[in-house]
């Protein structure tokens, strides 16, 4: 067993690496990738770059180069769902893909053909994080995350996608993460902390939270570590 763990920008995963102590540092594909064993277990770390394109780049090159079998994603959202503040955590039970638009064709919003809205993540890790957060004495809210190569900051946008989509959170990684490792089915868990609400304080309050939101994550996320 290897364990891909990504998030998509240095704070997200900064945390991790400290947690890690050493690690050996491989250049491949435009990336820096990190190569350690935590309590026994191999990992594989990166930060991606922000976006779809470089999550997916990262992602497979997590699964196909470096032999990861099960992949865990840190990082931080926006918040649509009024229950979640800043800090709080989300764990996706699915995403989509916000911004994928063939509707001109009669399609739903996030559909392409031979694709699906929703992508599932693995229901074993969603069971084992209840654990880990009762351990932790943290509460974590499940619900659908919404992906998309937009930093939202604009109530009408936010709303629009949490009718369309369900969504409780959206970001800009984690659809196009699940679309590669359901593809290539390795089980995947993808964590967010909240860093802003997606309104029009979004880029303050994410310049101001991004480093304390994404070391809640990373500290759930190695305590999942532990349990797998
Ligand atoms: N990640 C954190 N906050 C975000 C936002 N408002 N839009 C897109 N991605 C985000």
């Amino acid at each position: 067993m290897k364990i891909a763990i990504m998030g998509a920008m240095p704070e997200e995963v900064a945390p991790i690496l400290e947690k890690v102590g050493s690690y050996k540092t491989v250049e491949y594909a435009g990336n820096r990738y990190y190569e350690a064993t935590y309590r026994g277990v191999e990992l594989v770390i990166a930060y991606s770059k922000i976006g779809k394109v470089f999550s997916t780049l990262t992602a497979t090159t997590m699964i196909e180069h470096f032999g990861a079998t099960k992949l865990l994603f840190s990082g931080v959202a926006g918040a649509i769902s009024p229950s979640l503040k800043v800090g709080d955590l989300i764990v996706a039970t699915k995403l989509s893909q916000h911004d994928l638009d063939i509707t001109a064709f009669g399609h739903p919003f996030g559909y392409v053909p031979e694709g699906s809205v929703f992508v599932e993540t693995d229901k074993e890790m969603i069971e084992m994080s209840k654990e880990v957060a009762a351990s932790m004495g943290k509460s974590v809210q499940e619900g659908i995350i919404a992906t998309g190569d937009q930093f939202v900051a604009n109530e009408e946008r936010k709303n629009w996608i949490g009718s369309t989509f369900g969504a409780d959170a959206l970001e800009m990684e984690g659809g196009s993460v699940a679309v590669v490792c359901s593809a290539l089915n390795v089980p995947f868990f993808i964590l967010r902390a909240i860093s802003d609400a997606a309104d029009m304080d979004a880029s303050f309050s994410f310049d101001e939270f991004l480093e304390t939101s994404a070391k809640e994550s990373a500290e759930f996320v190695m305590n999942m570590v532990d349990k797998i």
